[in-house]
This record gives structure tokens, C-alpha cells and sequence, in this order.
């Protein structure tokens, strides 16, 4: 019974920060108030997972889907991107937390992607928490990207095209080296994946909220934690029988 085991925490936790527009529009607010907000729910929950021992967060900032918004709305999210990582990479560099990005950096400006080379080289030893953000990531890119890599090592010569294995695709991916996720939570009320991290969401517990990601904090992730805390994961095995 899950009320006689021990607190199971997730090791990774991604994040789909979904809801900012609703929020501000609910409150007559434009979207974009909504977005700047979304900031501060961010730097709320870094801390919050932080303090609970998880070891990777991974939070959806940016779709390759997302490109298709006005112009206005898009520019404003690298914007905040930038300014979030420059603001803030101190501070995080300070509380231990390791930077990476992940997504395709094809159609960023030079002056982000130097922003966010240098947030992962200053934070690259650090260990209390790996915060990777997805900015401009879509996972089936991820995928053909990965299947792309290892068909060059094969037309090289280097590679037999049937001795390739899950652990070399796991390993061309952009998360590679970084667990699997354990608990996967959407805000927002919609119950989809939107093409987030696919191949790392084999085997995650899924934890839909209808809170608008401004309005999350530590009370929400703890409620997810605890609701993961009680799932029973089989991984396709039997369950496992207390004594
Ligand atoms: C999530 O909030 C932020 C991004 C997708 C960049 P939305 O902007 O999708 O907010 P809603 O879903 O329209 O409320
Ligand atoms: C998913 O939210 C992407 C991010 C949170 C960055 P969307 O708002 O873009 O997803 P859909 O369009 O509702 O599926
Ligand atoms: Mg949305």
C-alpha cells in the first residue's frame, strides 16, 4: 500500500508552463503580462524543486509550434528568455543550479545564443539542480536530429546500421546523459504533450493541473509530488508486493 512505503521523489520533473495568456486575460491584463509573470512562477519553482532534493527539472519555455503566434508575441518571448538568463544567472549560479538548453538554436539571434553559452559554462560544475529549458525545442525534431546523427556515423563507416541500440539513439538526443522523466506536469487544464520531450516520457507519470502556470508554487509541485508519491509504477512488470 502506498500508504506504508516510503516518500518516492521523482529524480526529473518537466514541466509544460502552459496557461500564461489565460491568466492575464483573465484579468484584462495582454498576453505578454501574462508571459512575465510566467517568470516569476519560474523562478518560484526552481527554488521549490531545489529545496525537495530533485535532481533535473526540465521546463517547456518555447514549441517550434510556437513560431506560428503574431510576431509581436514570439519576439516578446526571446526577449524574456534572454533577459531571465542574464537577470537571473547569478543568482542561480550562487544556489548551485546547472544550466542547459536544449532545443534547436537554427533560428536564434547571436546575442541569445552567447547569453545562453555563457549561463552553461559559468553553471556547468554545478550539482545541487540541473534546470534544462526547452527554448525553440519540439521533440520530433529532437528524434529525426538524433536518427540524422547516428545515419552520418553509419554512412562514415562507423557504425554497423544493425548494432544500433535504444542507448545510442538516448544518447544523440539532447538530453543525453540526463534520466529519464519520472513525473511530467502540464498546467493550464489542457491534457497533451505538445511534442515535449516523447522519448523521455516513456515511462512518466503524467500530473495534469488546471492552475495557470503564473499561479503556481510550492504548494502545487508539492501536491504533484505527493500524488506521484502514491502512484504504483510498473515499468510493464508486476506490482511490487509489500511484505
Ligand atoms: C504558455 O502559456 C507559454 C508558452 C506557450 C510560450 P500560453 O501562452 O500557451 O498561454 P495560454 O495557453 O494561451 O493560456
Ligand atoms: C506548449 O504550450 C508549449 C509550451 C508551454 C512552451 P502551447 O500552449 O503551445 O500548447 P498547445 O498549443 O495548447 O498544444
Ligand atoms: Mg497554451
Amino acid at each position: 500500500m502506498a500508504a506504508h512505503q516510503p516518500f518516492v521523489s521523482p529524480r526529473h520533473v518537466a514541466i509544460i508552463m502552459d496557461g500564461n495568456g489565460r491568466w492575464a486575460e483573465a484579468r484584462g491584463l495582454p498576453r505578454s503580462a501574462g508571459h512575465k509573470a510566467g517568470i516569476d512562477a519560474l523562478r518560484r519553482s526552481v527554488r521549490a524543486a531545489s529545496d525537495q532534493g530533485i535532481e533535473v527539472l526540465s521546463v517547456y519555455a518555447f514549441s517550434t509550434e510556437n513560431w506560428q503566434r503574431p510576431k509581436r508575441e514570439v519576439m516578446f518571448l526571446f526577449d524574456l528568455l534572454n533577459r531571465f538568463i542574464k537577470q537571473d544567472v547569478a543568482e542561480l549560479h550562487a544556489a548551485g543550479v546547472h544550466i542547459k538548453i536544449i532545443g534547436s538554436r537554427v533560428d536564434l539571434d547571436d546575442k541569445i545564443i552567447k547569453q545562453l553559452k555563457y549561463a552553461e559554462r559559468l553553471t556547468a560544475d554545478n550539482t545541487k539542480l540541473k534546470l534544462i529549458v526547452a527554448f525553440n525545442y519540439g521533440a520530433r525534431q529532437e528524434l529525426a536530429q538524433a536518427a540524422k546523427a547516428l545515419a552520418e556515423l553509419v554512412a562514415a563507416g562507423k557504425m554497423n546500421a544493425a548494432d544500433i541500440t535504444t542507448d545510442h539513439f538516448e544518447n544523440a538526443l539532447d538530453t543525453a546523459g540526463i534520466p529519464p522523466v519520472d513525473l511530467l506536469i502540464r498546467t493550464g487544464g489542457e491534457q497533451r504533450v505538445s511534442n515535449f520531450m516523447l522519448w523521455q516520457c516513456a515511462y512518466a507519470e503524467f500530473y495534469f493541473t488546471p492552475i495557470f502556470w503564473p499561479d503556481f508554487d510550492s504548494t502545487a509541485l508539492a501536491k504533484a509530488l505527493a500524488e506521484y508519491a502514491a502512484r504504483d509504477r510498473r515499468f510493464g512488470g508486476l506490482k511490487v508486493q509489500s511484505a
